[in-house]
């Protein structure tokens, strides 16, 4: 066994059957280096860039139609109303998902999505038809790389939902694939078209912020109740995973607008990482009192990490689906004119002039709703009047996000978030999980962009796509 295969085959065990991951922490960084060096040797070409000719009406297959898949349907309502897309077909372990899904759509689309369930493979035939340019992929995470692999393998383009892929592995596996078939591969991160982070985005472009130094982000959202429920997600295939790893798991709602904010990727990018979990105590208490099962877990109720850019901004980052905190991004960015923070949104703003505005105060509402209106993301504004009118989906932010992918392949232009991006949001959860098994020690982060990262270059998601 070459020591490739070896690391191949020993990190996903380790990562399944509690292997002690941080004795393989440093092999498993330089292994994925290597390969990233082997790929810009055998010259695949970047995505960073990458363009497809205009799409009139997209053709679109669907696989996983439960809680999110049927949500993310309906944000197709509007564009297969006005023949933006179509939604050929549709995949699921069972009939019943599908014909829900088809019962909503019937009133916008006029012809009926073909039906593939039955087993766990069915969905192999979906992607391997020869009508479809793009496959949306909202499955349980552990489908996400190989239907993901597979899709793009048949011809097809791919949007996946959160996160693309858990293991270093994986991540490197799906760039790999990227950029041998040249598809697009977005994994469709939801947040940052959400109209706050775009608000604040829109302000740190136009430099109300001065030079960033710092942002924090989150997940912190109660899930045991769903979790522990035997019919919220299919199979319980979400708590399994508390109990066999430790570690970030949901990192990209918090991180992909934070990585707007500090242009990772395109000028910056993740330098290390430090990752620390609490003790786990609330979902296996809540799972003793619910008599459930699945009352070992692994997994800490409370994950914080901490990640250094190459230029020396900070970013902290938590999870925590265990306890009853409510619900928040934090969403906070600090620069040397302003700071941002959510939940509820508050803005301070330095007033260079005059010492005694130094600190303390966040705007007063007519200040902030000043900004507000002032910095509104364009796309928000433009999008809202159809976005209110539809199903929304998270507060318009889904429709937002759906509208744009398939404005980009109809127009054939660069997609908002490329293929990197996803990796580099996703990938923090097995660098996180390694950190935790190695006492904190701080983790090289891989450069999945192989270099493409050092080039400045604008956000895609700010651009005017009218
Ligand atoms: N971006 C967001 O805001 C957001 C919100 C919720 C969920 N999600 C993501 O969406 C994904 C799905 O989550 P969910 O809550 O809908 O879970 P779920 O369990 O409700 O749905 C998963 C669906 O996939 C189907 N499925 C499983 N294996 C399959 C296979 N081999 N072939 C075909 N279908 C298969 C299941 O039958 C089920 O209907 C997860 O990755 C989750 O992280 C994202």
């Amino acid at each position: 066994m070459n020591r490739k295969t070896f690391l191949k085959s020993i990190g996903a065990a380790s990562a399944f059957f509690g292997i002690p991951l941080g004795t393989l922490a440093n092999e498993q960084v330089s292994a994925i280096n290597d390969a990233i060096k082997e790929r810009k040797v055998n010259g695949n070409g970047s995505m960073v860039g990458f363009s497809i000719d205009p799409i009139k009406r997209v053709r679109v297959g669907i696989i996983g139609l439960g809680n999110r898949g049927k949500v993310l349907t309906q944000m197709f309502y509007w564009l297969v109303q006005n023949q933006k897309a179509e939604i050929i077909a549709l995949a699921d372990l069972t009939e019943n998902k599908l014909d829900e899904t088809i019962e909503g759509l019937k009133t916008h689309q006029k012809t009926t999505p073909k039906k593939y369930y039955g087993n766990k493979n069915e969905w192999k035939k979906l992607v391997e038809r020869d009508d479809l340019d793009l496959i949306l992929i909202t499955t349980p995470w552990e489908w996400h790389t190989p239907m993901a692999i597979y899709t793009m393998e048949q011809g097809k383009h791919v949007a996946c939902e959160v996160p693309i892929a858990y293991t270093l592995e994986d991540c490197q596996r799906l760039i790999q694939t990227a950029e041998q078939t040249k598809k697009h591969c977005m994994m469709i991160e939801n947040c940052c078209y959400n109209e706050e982070e775009l608000f604040v985005l829109n302000m740190i472009q136009e430099g109300v912020f001065g030079d960033l130094t710092h942002a924090e982000g989150a997940y912190l959202h109660d899930l045991r109740k769903h979790m522990l429920s035997e019919e919220y997600y299919q199979d319980q295939w979400r708590i399994k995973h508390h109990q066999k790893r430790d570690g970030n798991f949901y990192t990209t709602h918090g991180i992909g607008p934070i990585s707007n904010y500090l242009s990772i990727g395109r000028g910056d990018n993740y330098a290390s990482l430090n990752s620390m979990s609490s003790r786990e105590k609330s979902l296996s208490d809540a799972a003793k009192r619910a008599n459930s099962p699945f009352s070992e877990i692994k997994c800490g109720d409370m994950n914080t990490t901490l990640i250094k850019t190459h230029l020396g901004k900070t970013v902290m980052l938590q999870f925590d689906v265990h306890t009853g905190s409510p619900y928040s991004r934090i969403n906070k960015v600090v620069g040397t004119s302003a700071v941002h923070i959510g939940y509820p949104s508050r803005l301070y703003i330095d007033n260079p002039d005059d010492l005694k505005y130094w600190g303390h105060n966040w705007l007063d509402d007519n200040a902030y709703q000043d900004y507000k209106s002032k910095y509104t993301h364009p796309m928000i504004k433009k999008l809202k009047d159809i976005s209110q009118e539809y199903k929304q989906g998270h507060g318009g932010m889904d429709f937002v996000m759906i509208y744009r992918l398939i404005t980009c392949l109809n127009l054939g232009l660069e997609l908002d978030q490329t293929i990197y991006d996803g990796i580099i949001w996703s990938a923090i959860t097995p660098l996180s999980e390694l950190s935790v098994a190695k006492n904190s020690e701080s983790i090289e982060f891989p450069d999945f962009t192989g270099g493409t990262w050092e080039t400045k270059r604008e956000l895609e998601v700010m651009r005017d796509l009218t």
